[in-house]
């Protein structure tokens, strides 16, 4: 039976470079895995006084990433760091305290970005916070997009063939994390 793994993008904005990436993966996705966006930009910004009475977003939310055999982040770096809504949606899940909907699931990480050292920050406060989350996370192949915006076409699409096929190999190991995982 194929696996579902929910992708979250880092960025809110129409035609991302985080959206053109995940775009990619799921016209390429490998056999045994179908990948699912999960939205998080209406969520609500976290408030602990909203426990025990949450939003009706934050269950949608809760209830959509317990349901997911696996959790994939494509996210652009802000200021060395993680966009804020992915910080808020990660804190959204994690929270009743004891009800962390990201335990144990398995995941990993692409970071991207115009520049050269392709969201590296970004990509290890994520790393930092899933570990405390304790979402299983691959550690190799490492993702980092850097000068993104000279690897697709004039329509966004990625069209760089050594990316497409970095991209294809890091499929191949995530879908083989996911079963050891499991
Ligand atoms: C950026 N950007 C950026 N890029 C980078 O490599 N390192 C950084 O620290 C930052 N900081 C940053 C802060 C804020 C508030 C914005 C809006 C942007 C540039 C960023 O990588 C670029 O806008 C990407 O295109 C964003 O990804 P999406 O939205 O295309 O997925």
């Amino acid at each position: 039976m194929s696996k579902t793994v929910g992708i979250i993008t880092g960025s809110l904005r129409k035609n991302s470079f985080s959206e053109s990436i995940a775009q990619y993966i799921k016209n390429h996705a490998p056999a045994g895995l179908e990948f699912k966006t999960i939205e998080i930009s209406k969520l609500p910004l976290y408030n602990q006084d909203y426990d025990g009475a949450d939003p009706k977003e934050y269950t949608i939310f809760r209830n959509e990433i317990q349901a997911l055999d696996g959790v994939l982040f494509i996210t652009p770096e802000h200021n060395r760091s993680i966009p804020a809504a992915l910080k808020n949606a990660l804190d959204v899940g994690s929270r009743p305290y004891g009800k962390n909907v990201w335990n144990g699931k398995p995941g990993a990480i692409i970071s991207h970005s115009p520049g050269g050292i392709g969201g590296f920050g970004a990509n290890h406060h994520l790393r930092q916070v899933l570990t405390f989350l304790n979402v299983l996370t691959l550690a190799q192949p490492e993702v980092y997009i850097g000068s993104y915006h000279t690897l697709v076409d004039e329509k966004g699409s990625l069209s760089n063939g050594d990316t497409k096929a970095f991209i294809d190999s890091f499929l191949s190991a995530f879908t083989s994390w996911i079963e050891k995982v499991s």
